[in-house]
């Protein structure tokens, strides 16, 4: 079996980590423009980042010439809504303008509403210990689907919510895990709830979820036990189980029984299009700080984070998804990072780029030979961009940014990702 014709071949970004213009055109502080001291290295921010707000024009023609399909960029809460109530002309335009600019190059707009910059008027209002947050996102989330549903098909709740959720001196002040998921949950819903009243043509929509799993490994882990493990729900609010459940399946884990009521669970559990997921690397091999996991060794091929890169954990985790939850499968990011630099003849060689790509594509197409339903396929990222903790050290782009200028330059992996798309992935 091979890609489907309509595979969606893209790239995704955030809007935190390249738009930059933190206080341009009515924008408000988001909790991540000023990150306290020691949070980020080298005491970076993300106020100018790439500067894509002034730039988007220049990137689309970049994503165009690698001959993206699909791109996946979130919006700002606090440049749409810069104050509960408020509605920022300007902040949307900008959205407009960008999907203009990606359907004229014949791109598919992906647009995901929160990608975890919460805004710093909602964490004033307690950030996720406040039920009364969810339906200001849902007032959030109406505008911009009336501004933009006529051109966007494609939509994302939240993403990653294990990640912010559990960034509890950010965003839920009170470090209650249990009322904060309650909070992102309906968030969710009444989201999903929003897209589909007011989008002007039939929406498809997800949430997007940290994808973790163990990969089997001969002796010690096999099959069933990896997938067992995957959902089990000892994981907590790192699982995706602990997400997904309640949002597709309607059911609650243990843990958040007497937090997630019946009637929350009305709004929870909508009708979702497919399971969108972020996947990077296995969950099986981590150092633990006994040095006593068989399976880290020496010298393992890492990312620049440290990760261990194993491509399997595509296959694996498609597999496992979709054996649960039933729903056709779109990678929302997978990608990996290193110190990429332009070297003497001026270029952006990253043949260890081109093998992970070449690697992971491999093990997602051996889960579409197996008949699993997989739309598309998002490189994260379109460009380097501001790396949360990691600052700008940290590059995951496909298109090579040089901060001082904010020159672009297409890394030698876009090449490969070009061909691959042109072929529609017949070249692995
Ligand atoms: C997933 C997150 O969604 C994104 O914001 C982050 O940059 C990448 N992982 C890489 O760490």
């Amino acid at each position: 079996m091979s890609f489907s014709q309509d595979f969606l071949w893209g790239a995704a970004s955030a809007a935190p980590q390249i738009e930059g213009a933190w206080d341009v055109d009515g924008r408000t502080p988001s909790v991540w423009d000023e990150p306290e001291a020691g949070a980020v290295r080298h005491g970076e921010n993300p106020k100018i980042a790439c500067d894509h707000y002034h730039l988007y024009k220049d990137d689309v023609a970049l994503m165009k010439q690698i001959g993206l399909k699909a791109y996946r960029f979130s919006v700002s809460w606090s440049r749409v809504v810069p104050r509960r109530g408020q509605v920022n002309k300007k902040g949307i335009q900008f959205y407009c303008n960008l999907v203009n600019e990606l359907v004229s190059a014949g791109i598919e707009p992906m647009v995901t509403l929160y990608h975890s910059d919460m805004p710093v008027w909602v964490l004033e209002m307690g950030g996720w210990d406040n039920e009364e947050v969810s339906n200001a996102f849902a007032e959030y989330a109406e505008i911009v689907v009336k501004a933009l549903s006529d051109r966007v098909k494609y939509w994302f709740t939240l993403n990653e919510p294990q990640c912010f959720a559990n960034d509890c001196s950010h965003q839920t002040p009170s470090g209650d895990i249990n009322r904060a998921t309650r909070t992102i949950l309906l968030s969710h819903g009444r989201a999903v709830q929003v897209i589909h009243r007011y989008s002007v043509q039939p929406a498809r929509v997800g949430l997007v979820i940290m994808g973790i799993c163990p990969i089997p490994v001969e002796g010690i882990m096999d099959e069933n036990a990896a997938l067992e493990m995957t959902f089990s729900e000892r994981a907590g609010v790192m699982g995706m189980g602990w997400w997904m459940d309640p949002a597709i399946l309607g059911t609650v884990p243990e843990a958040l029984k007497d937090t997630i009521s019946e009637a929350d669970m009305e709004v929870i559990h909508q009708k979702l299009d497919f399971f969108s997921m972020n996947s990077y690397f296995p969950a099986n091999f981590h150092d633990y700080p006994d040095r006593t996991n068989p399976l880290v060794q020496p010298g393992m091929p890492r990312c620049q984070m440290g990760n261990v890169l194993d491509a399997e954990v595509l296959y694996y985790i498609t597999k496992f998804c979709y054996q649960r939850y039933g729903l056709p499968v779109l990678i929302t990011e997978n990608g990996t990072c290193m110190n990429d630099r332009p070297c003497l003849d001026g270029k952006i060689h990253d043949p260890q780029r081109t093998d992970y790509i070449h690697r992971y594509l491999l093990a997602l197409k051996r889960a579409v030979d197996e008949g699993i339903p997989v739309l598309g396929y998002l490189y994260w990222s379109i460009m380097d961009n501001f790396e949360w903790a990691y600052g700008y050290d940290v590059r995951f782009g496909l298109i090579y940014v040089d901060y001082p200028t904010q020159m672009r330059l297409l890394k030698d992996s876009a090449e490969f990702y070009r061909e691959v798309i042109e072929s529609n992935g017949e070249n692995l």
